[in-house]
């Protein structure tokens, strides 16, 4: 009754911002993105009839292991009740998690997290699920992207109409395409505002229909600037999307906005090396980190004008990564 998953974090190029039903998780619309290699959650998740409740210990970046308690426990607590109940089971487990990256700054740490602990504890509780059930199980655990962090490469979330079709399949293998995303920790300093409460402020927002309004269509030109492996084609459109969607989170009310200085000068930057033939694009998740992405010919390059930027700001390098997979090296 033991398992341990690891999984990666994603980066959407077709961004999940705003949702039709809340208890659902079913999103106003599809999205995309990139699973991060560097950027990992390993989950050992052990159930035992001996327990008397759940116990949660999370390891964040750089920290010592701390005994999860509040809301944050609530929620996993509530992902592992769904599990239990699909295995008409009532046991207690004892969960331990690790990230390889720092949490709340715009790296979906959540999506990588309950990506891992869905497939950790649906294995070690004995459940058989295919990979879509797997996707629609995390999509449930209220961090809707956690559901693209589980099949391999770039991943497509459908909207589906229902329950049962809003899930995520590989659209591309990681090996497809040689991009890299280079994510910049602008700062380290944890968001306040989550991107539960984010998007529960969408609609507010009087751009927000419009936005919806153009979606399948960026999503069909993205989906064959990646199918071409055509970069000119892919970065302006993965830009308008990244711009698009802190648009909609500055004007939705309460607004929300997550840029710092540096994420703008970053932005200035971009396109400035874009002038000089260095061919790199921008994108951002609800947070102020800068994703970078480029082809990996040009990687060297990037870091290079990237430390000149700023000597001390961390990079996180990253290559389209396989999704969530099952290890036999336990963490307890
Ligand atoms: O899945 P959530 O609830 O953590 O929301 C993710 C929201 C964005 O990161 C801004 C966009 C996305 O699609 O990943």
């Amino acid at each position: 009754m033991k398992a341990t998953a690891i999984a990666p974090a994603n980066i959407a190029f077709i961004k999940y911002w705003g949702r039709v039903d809340d208890a659902l998780t079913l999103p106003a619309n599809s999205s995309l993105s990139m699973n991060l290699s560097e950027c990992l959650t390993t989950t050992t998740v052990e159930f035992s009839p001996q327990r008397e409740e759940d116990d949660i210990t999370v390891a964040f970046y750089g920290e010592d292991p701390e005994s999860l308690e509040g809301s944050k426990k609530d929620r996993i607590v509530r992902q592992l009740d769904r599990i239990r109940s699909l295995a008409g089971s009532h046991v207690h487990a004892k969960v331990v998690s690790k990230n390889s990256f720092p949490e709340g700054v715009g790296v979906a740490s959540s999506a990588s997290a309950f990506a891992a602990l869905t497939v950790a504890a649906a294995r070690a509780i004995g459940l058989s699920l295919s990979e879509k059930e797997l996707t629609i199980l995390a999509r449930l655990s209220g961090s809707g992207s956690a559901c693209r962090s589980i099949p391999d490469g770039i991943v497509l979330w459908e909207k589906g109409v229902d329950h049962d079709t809003s899930s995520a399949y590989s659209l591309f293998p990681p090996n497809h395409w040689n991009l890299v995303d280079i994510v910049c920790l602008v700062s380290k300093k944890e968001k306040t505002v989550g991107s539960r409460e984010g998007h529960a402020g969408a609609w507010t927002s009087p751009y927000y229909r419009l936005r919806l309004q153009k979606l399948p269509k960026r999503t069909q030109k993205i989906t064959t600037a990646l199918a071409e492996k055509n970069l000119s084609a892919f970065g302006p459109i993965l830009e308008e999307e990244a711009v698009d969607l802190h648009l909609i989170t500055m004007s939705q009310k309460p607004p929300l906005f997550y840029w710092l200085g540096k994420t703008i000068d970053l932005i200035h930057a971009v396109q400035q090396w874009r002038m000089e033939g260095c061919e790199a694009y921008f994108t951002f998740d609800a947070g102020s980190c800068v994703h970078i992405l480029c082809q990996q010919q040009s990687k060297e390059e990037v870091v290079k004008r990237l430390h000149q930027f700023d000597e001390k700001m961390q990079l996180i390098i990253n290559t389209p990564a396989q999704g969530t997979r099952l290890t036999d090296t336990h963490l307890f």
